[in-house]
């Protein structure tokens, strides 16, 4: 049997040299004790056997670059049998270089779940370093200087250390850890595998840190399992703020009523003086701004209605300019709210499928709402969409129709009710108008379909898939009649 001691502090040269050696000369992988220096087993009657001399001429194996990578990380766990496991995978590789890819196989699975529990550890300890600041002995009194103390459960000082260089340039530093430490000081990093002593330094940006988590704390949003998942308690005793965590989540439901109390609010004062001063620019109103991107910019400040209190911002049409075909939805939804752009939410996924289904451009469209603003009722962290009053599409059409004049489309798709009237200012039946073409001012062609969250709302699959066909031949007409420009409609 070959008995061989490693620090095993995460260096991953000491396992490679002695790994390299033992290959050469054919040490099979069960012949080998791969042992830890200094943990009890040296000193119990285990003696290190000399490594042996490879046979002259024997050359070392090129091993894929995939197995260095996962070597080098998994030399950083704290499992003893690291090193044994590395050695079978290495002692196969010679034999089977995809082996890796193997993801059924036990010591593929075995190191994949090492390497997996390193990552993590890395991950935590970018996550939960908090340094505190330290008396800087730096002549020039330039640089500060802080102190952190973490406790990691695999060796991984030596390998995320550059990482804290890049973050923490400008500042000197030592992170000390029960295993290992390092230190940089604006010219050189050091990094050491002896176990550190904790400090006891305390600074006020311990209670930095207490008022920046008190405030990102959403009660709404409290998950305590998938919250100790991500901040594991053990981590939780050298992390100032953990010590609210508590506290947090036993007030968590109390604060989620209140702030349900809240948000079930009216419509801000501040409102009604909006509409009055409104009320006096209609009667004496400004000329409408020239061009697409003075209209759009004019609409950002829009206040005609009570909408703009609560959405998040203006969500303005887009496209081509000299778009032949205009189409015209109802009112933006939630992500169209969130996003600033029409039809990027499920509907208009929907909207862009079967566009692309028949084989037409979006970018060669000019796609708009009839309404500007979301209009939603707030119920939990949810925001459920409401449909336009009539008074907020008549206050909303002023920019429609500024739209209309500037893209002077030859055809223009009423997605539903809404956009119906709101291009039209009549009040039909979808069913009574639905595929039917009407003539518009200055020759414009007006063309009505369904609006394609109606097709989402659909709960009965097959009527779902023949409305969606039947929308799909609607467009398919749109595209015939926006390419020639609807010569056929007099
Ligand atoms: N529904 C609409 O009418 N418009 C959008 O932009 C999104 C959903």
């Amino acid at each position: 049997m070959q008995t061989v001691f490693l620090n095993g502090r995460g260096d991953f040269d000491e396992w490679r040299d002695a790994a390299r050696v033992l290959l050469l000369s054919e040490v099979e992988p069960e012949r080998i004790d791969w042992r830890i220096a200094g943990e009890g087993a040296d000193l119990a009657g285990f003696a290190e056997t000399p490594l042996p001399v490879p046979p002259p001429g024997r050359k070392a194996v090129a091993v894929p670059p995939a197995f260095l990578e996962l070597a080098e990380s998994i030399v950083c766990h704290s499992d003893p049998a690291r090193f044994s496991l590395l050695y079978r995978l290495l002692w196969r590789i010679r034999e089977d270089r995809a082996l890796l890819q193997v993801v059924s196989d036990p010591d593929v699975i075995a190191a994949r779940k090492l390497e997996k529990s390193v990552r993590r550890d890395s991950h935590k300890m970018k996550a939960f370093v908090r340094f505190k600041e330290v008396t800087s002995d730096d002549p020039t009194g330039r640089r500060r200087s802080f102190i952190s103390w973490f406790e990691p459960d695999h060796f991984i000082v030596a390998r995320m250390a550059p990482f804290f260089r890049r973050r923490f340039f400008d500042m000197d530093w030592v992170i000390a850890t029960p295993k290992g430490s390092a230190a940089w000081d604006g010219e050189s990093l050091t990094v050491s595998d002896l176990p550190a002593e904790k400090p006891t330094a305390t600074d006020a940006t311990d209670d930095l840190w207490r008022i920046y988590y008190a405030n990102i704390f959403n009660p709404a949003r409290l998950k305590v399992k998938a919250m100790t998942a991500e901040m594991p308690k053990k981590y939780w005793k050298n992390l100032p703020e953990a010590a609210l965590i508590p506290d947090l989540i036993a007030t968590a439901e109390a604060k989620v009523i209140e702030m349900a109390a809240r948000a079930a609010s009216q419509p801000p004062a501040f409102h009604a003086r909006l509409q009055e001063r409104m009320a006096e620019e209609r009667a004496d109103p400004a000329p409408p701004p020239e061009g697409l991107e003075a209209l759009r910019h004019a609409a950002s400040r829009c206040t005609l209605c009570p909408l703009h209190c609560h959405a998040t911002q203006t969500v303005f049409g887009e496209g081509s300019v000299t778009a032949k075909a205009m189409i015209v939805g109802e009112q933006p939804g939630d992500q169209e709210d969130l996003a600033g752009r029409p039809f990027v939410g499920p509907a208009g996924k929907l909207f862009d499928g079967v566009l692309s289904e028949i084989g037409l451009d979006r970018s060669s469209l000019y796609v708009t709402n009839a309404v500007k603003h979301f209009k939603y009722e707030p119920r939990g962290k949810r925001r459920i969409h409401q449909k336009p009053n009539q008074s907020e599409i008549e206050q909303c059409r002023w920019w429609l129709k500024q739209e209309v004049e500037l893209v002077q489309p030859k055809l223009i798709v009423a997605m539903g009710a809404t956009a119906y009237f709101a291009l039209t200012g009549e009040k039909e039946r979808l069913t009574d108008i639905r595929g039917k073409i009407f003539s518009m001012t200055e020759g414009r062609r007006l063309f009505v379909t369904v609006h394609p969250s109606f097709l989402l709302r659909l709960p009965d699959e097959r009527r779902k898939a023949s409305e969606l066909s039947r929308f799909r031949e609607e467009m398919a007409v749109v595209r015939q009649l926006a390419e020639t420009g609807c010569p056929d409609y007099p």
